[in-house]
Formats: structure tokens, sequence, C-alpha cells
């Protein structure tokens, strides 16, 4: 079988120019396409590099690509991560994750909020805003500290250090400051949640597993709580301790998992998904932050690839799992991998 690689690289850009600009933050490394090809040429697939341009249909033609692993984040707009998944279903060729309905709705946080509460999950409170006159009212429905953040982004992009505020003041600099960087795009106002922050990694299809939970921890000051900004991510080696399992008791552990794996579903998540929380002692609740059906899959820092070591599965099992969710799922819909192209 042959298998071909849907990316977007940063590679061909300066280190300088990477670190200005944020657009490449979601973006993989060539280590990332190098570390999933040789765990599928090692497990006897044939594969192909096939990035995620415009020529991907030719590509895909000429290639004879049987499934696709796919983990190309895309472009442009709220439906950028559907992009590819949406030819491979025009195509109907096999492919890894979610669908582009999942991929989009889950980029989108205010659409993502609209349907965890509709299922029961609680979420940080918010309003959206698109210019500055919306923050009238706000601090009669909403208490600080607050965050700032796009409303469709990812790898917290657009969410820095000053993205937490406490006063009106330091809530207008911040909410000028995304207006002028992404003008494209509604931003959120929602309210901080103060507690311990987990994700969760699930696996699967009709019977999804935990893959495991993972605490992000404050390293600096332990015992403050993290605020995983952009800075923060890009500092992780220095900021961030990962601790895998947490220390939950019992219950909140349970409740936890039924969270993540009740997320996954309601949002029509496949093969694999991480799903972050935050827990709120103060207001005894655990609130949903986010649903993750593209996680990065780096093989040193990716937060699915340190949770999955750290419960002994090795990043060639952990890859070698979404591959064989995803066929299994093909041959339970059509009997056989085969496909027709156009
Ligand atoms: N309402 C919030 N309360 C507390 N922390 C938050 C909140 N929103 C975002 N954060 C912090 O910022 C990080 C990134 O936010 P998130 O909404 O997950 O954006 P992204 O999609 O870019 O990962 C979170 O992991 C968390 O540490
Ligand atoms: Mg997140």
């Amino acid at each position: 079988m042959k298998i071909g690689i849907t990316y977007n690289l940063k590679d061909d850009l300066s280190p300088k120019a990477i670190i200005d600009s944020e657009s490449y933050e979601e973006f993989d490394t060539p280590n990332t396409i190098n570390a999933i090809c040789d765990v599928l040429e090692k497990n006897g697939y044939e594969t192909a590099k096939l990035g995620s341009d415009i020529d991907i249909v030719d590509k895909l033609k000429q290639e004879g690509i049987d499934f696709v692993f796919n983990i190309a984040e895309g472009h442009i707009g709220r439906n950028r991560e559907s992009h590819i998944p949406s030819i491979l279903e025009m195509l109907n060729i096999p492919y890894s994750g979610s669908d582009p309905l999942t991929l989009s709705l889950t980029l989108d946080k205010n659409m993502t909020k609209k349907i965890a509460l509709q299922a029961g999950i609680p979420v940080p409170r918010y309003k959206i805003v698109q210019a500055i006159c919306d923050l009238h009212g706000l601090e009669s429905r909403l208490s600080y500290p607050l965050v700032t953040k796009p409303a469709w982004e990812g790898s917290s992009k657009g969410i820095y250090d000053s993205s937490k505020v406490f006063t009106k003041k330091e809530l207008e600099i911040s909410i000028k400051l995304l207006l002028d960087k992404y003008p494209n795009q509604p931003l959120l106002v929602e309210e901080y949640i103060e507690g311990r922050e987990i994700t969760v990694g699930v696996i699967g299809n009709n019977n999804p597993d935990i893959l495991g939970l993972m605490e992000i921890v404050n390293k600096k000051t332990p015992g403050e709580d993290i605020f995983y900004s952009l800075e923060t991510k890009r500092n992780w080696k220095e900021l961030v301790e990962y601790k895998s399992p947490p220390d939950l008791d019992r219950v909140l552990n349970n409740h936890i998992r039924y969270r993540a794996l009740t997320a996954f579903k309601e949002f029509g998540c496949r093969d694999i998904a991480r799903i972050d929380f935050r827990i709120s002692e103060k207001r005894n609740k655990l609130f949903m932050l986010e649903v993750n059906p593209l996680p990065g899959l780096s093989p040193e820092y990716a937060d699915l690839t340190i949770m999955a070591k750290a419960q002994g599965i090795s990043y060639e099992k952990l890859v070698l799992s979404i591959l064989n969710h995803a066929l299994s799922r093909y041959k339970n819909e059509r009997g056989s991998l085969t496909h027709e192209t156009i």
C-alpha cells in the first residue's frame, strides 16, 4: 500500500521570519514528516511526501496514492484544516483523522463553545468582539481576569503573556493589538479559568479510548497556574513541565475522562484528538478549553507524543495506532480499501 503524507512545512522560511510571523506556528518541521515516513516505511508501507500545495490533485494521481496520512494545517481562513480532507473526500481517497466538518468546527472557538454547551460540557464564559465598541457593557457580564484570543487560531497564535488582562485598560490594549494582527476574524474575550491545566489524548472511533492524561505544569513557579501562551510554548523547555499521568483523585480523573470522550464523540472526531481542560477548584468545575482533532505529531515536543511516551507508547506505536484506527474505519465502512478516483 502506498501512503501519501500531506503537511505544511515551516522550513522554506528563515528562522527569523518564522519567529516574526506567527502564521507558520502551526506548521511542521521536516523532522516530523521524516519521522512519520520512517515509521510507515519500517512497517512495510511505501510512502510519498506530498505537501499540500495547489498541485496536490495531480500529485495524488501521479503517485498512485492508496491512503493519505494527513497532518496538513492549511493556509487561509477558518476552514483551512479542511482543505486537504475536502479534496481527498472529493477524490474518494481514504485518509487519517477527522473530516472537514469536525476540523472546521473545532478550529472556530465560537462554534466549539456552542456545541460544547449543547452537549453539557462547560466552557469559559465569553463574548465575541469585532471592534473596540463591542467591549461596551462587557464587564457587567464577565469578570476579570479575562483572556483575549483570535477566534480561529491554534498553537497559541495571538495568545501572549499580555493576553491575560486584569483591567479595562489592559483589555483595550490587548484587543487593539489583536484587531491589528488578526483583522479578518472575530476575537474572543473569555473569563480566565484559574487552576490546573490537563490535556487528554483520545484515540479510536466507535469506542474511543483514552490515550493518556497530561498536566501542563508551570516549571518556573511551581504551584502557580500555567498560561500556555505563545511565548511559553516557544520556550517550553525552560518554562513547562509535563506530568503524565497527573496526580488526580479518582473522581476527578473519571470525570475528565468522561468529558473528553463525550467531546470526542459530540464533535465527531475520528482516529485521534487532544482535548484541553482547566480544573477550577474555586468554581468547583471542570472547563473545556478546546478540541484539537489535528494535534501536533512532532517526535520530540508535541504534547501528544510526550503524553504517549509517558504511558510507555513509543512514537512508532503512536503513529501506527492512528493509522490502524483509520484503516479499520475504512474497512468497516467499505469492506476494503480500494477506491475509485475521478
Ligand atoms: N479561558 C482561559 N482560562 C485560562 N487559561 C486559558 C484560557 N484560554 C486560554 N488559556 C491558556 O492559553 C492556552 C492556549 O489557549 P487555547 O484557547 O487552547 O488556544 P490554542 O488553540 O491556540 O491552543 C491554553 O492552553 C491555556 O493555558
Ligand atoms: Mg490549546
